[in-house]
């Protein structure tokens, strides 16, 4: 399965969003909070849940030990989110002065998300945060960039707003350039949408990339998600249009993610009748697969 990493260029709904989608997927999936800015799923929707001495932080000092001991340390950090513990979170820092002590730690957790995603078919969804970006690059503490670096796709996440895009405008560019040098490939950006005034066609064009998906303006729910409490009626079913709408994205987005990794094992030929079999196969193929 596919490692999605969401950021913002300001705070637009990154979390709800990784939070919805953790929750509306059809496999097991696993939401990672690494926002350096501090993670904020344990004083919301986990407040009710005892999450004392587990999370990411305490799980960075298990790296300090061997890569062997972390691996075996992470599943005791992780909190179901469901009773069957089909969804599961490890909640983030609860300090932000921490995020200078968890670089040492990012690689190694980007190895372990990866592997959960590749062999324990986990959707892994990272919460990125923020992106800090400094002369052009991922800045080094304010940024969880090798997890970044590593995903199979990153999703800039906006609103549809003309002050979202005004921001994560300039965004593109040096990200695109930081994923062609560290990551898989520029093509690795993609857009995820919260609905507001522009469609996503707009801001596909104003931004130039493509918009992977599209969560609608629901804030009974991404309240809930964000503050936890008391679910609002209807909640998971089809009246919690963001639930019901991050459903089909995880389906989108595990499309988008395999097309890329047929197109990287199968590069497009030259021949353009070839390219065009090629281009009828792998939408067959990610077809079947959603
Ligand atoms: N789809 C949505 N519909 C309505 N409100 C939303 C939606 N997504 C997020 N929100 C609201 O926007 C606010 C910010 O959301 P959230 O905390 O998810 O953003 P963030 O990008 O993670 O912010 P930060 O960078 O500060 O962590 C919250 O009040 C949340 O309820
Ligand atoms: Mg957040």
């Amino acid at each position: 399965m596919t490692v999605t990493a969401l950021v913002s260029a300001k705070s637009c709904g990154v979390t709800a969003s990784a939070l919805a989608l953790t929750l509306a997927s059809r496999r097991t999936s696993l939401l990672a909070e690494c926002d350096p800015a501090g993670g904020t799923v344990r004083a919301g929707l986990l407040s009710s849940t005892p999450t004392r001495g587990v999370g990411l932080y305490h799980l960075a000092e298990a790296e300090r030990t061997s890569p062997e001991v972390f691996a075996q340390a992470v599943p005791s950090h992780l909190v179901s989110l469901d009773e069957a513990g089909h969804r599961k979170v490890l909640p983030g820092m609860t300090d932000p002065t921490q995020a200078a002590a968890l670089t040492r730690t990012w690689p190694a957790l980007s190895q372990v998300l990866h592997i959960l995603a590749a062999d324990a078919e986990y959707d892994v969804y990272i919460d990125a945060g923020r992106l800090a970006v400094d002369a052009g690059r991922l800045h080094p503490t304010l940024s969880c960039a090798p997890l970044i670096y590593g995903a199979d796709l990153v999703l800039l996440t906006v609103r549809g707003t003309e002050q979202s895009l005004a921001l994560a405008r300039h965004l593109i560019r040096p990200l695109r350039a930081e994923l062609d040098a560290h990551g898989s490939g520029a093509d690795a950006l993609a857009v995820l949408l919260i609905e507001g005034g522009y469609r996503a066609h707009q801001v596909s064009e104003a931004l130039e990339v493509p918009v992977l998906a599209a969560l609608p303006w629901d804030p009974a729910t991404a309240g809930y998600l964000t503050e936890g409490g008391t679910p609002p009626r209807g909640y998971g079913g089809r009246r919690s249009p963001l639930l019901h709408r991050a459903r089909s994205a995880t389906e989108q987005i595990e499309a988008a993610a395999q097309r890329r990794r047929l197109r990287r094992h199968w590069p497009r030929p030259d021949h353009p009748q070839m390219a065009g079999v090629l281009d009828r196969l792998t939408a067959q193929a990610t077809e079947g697969g959603g």
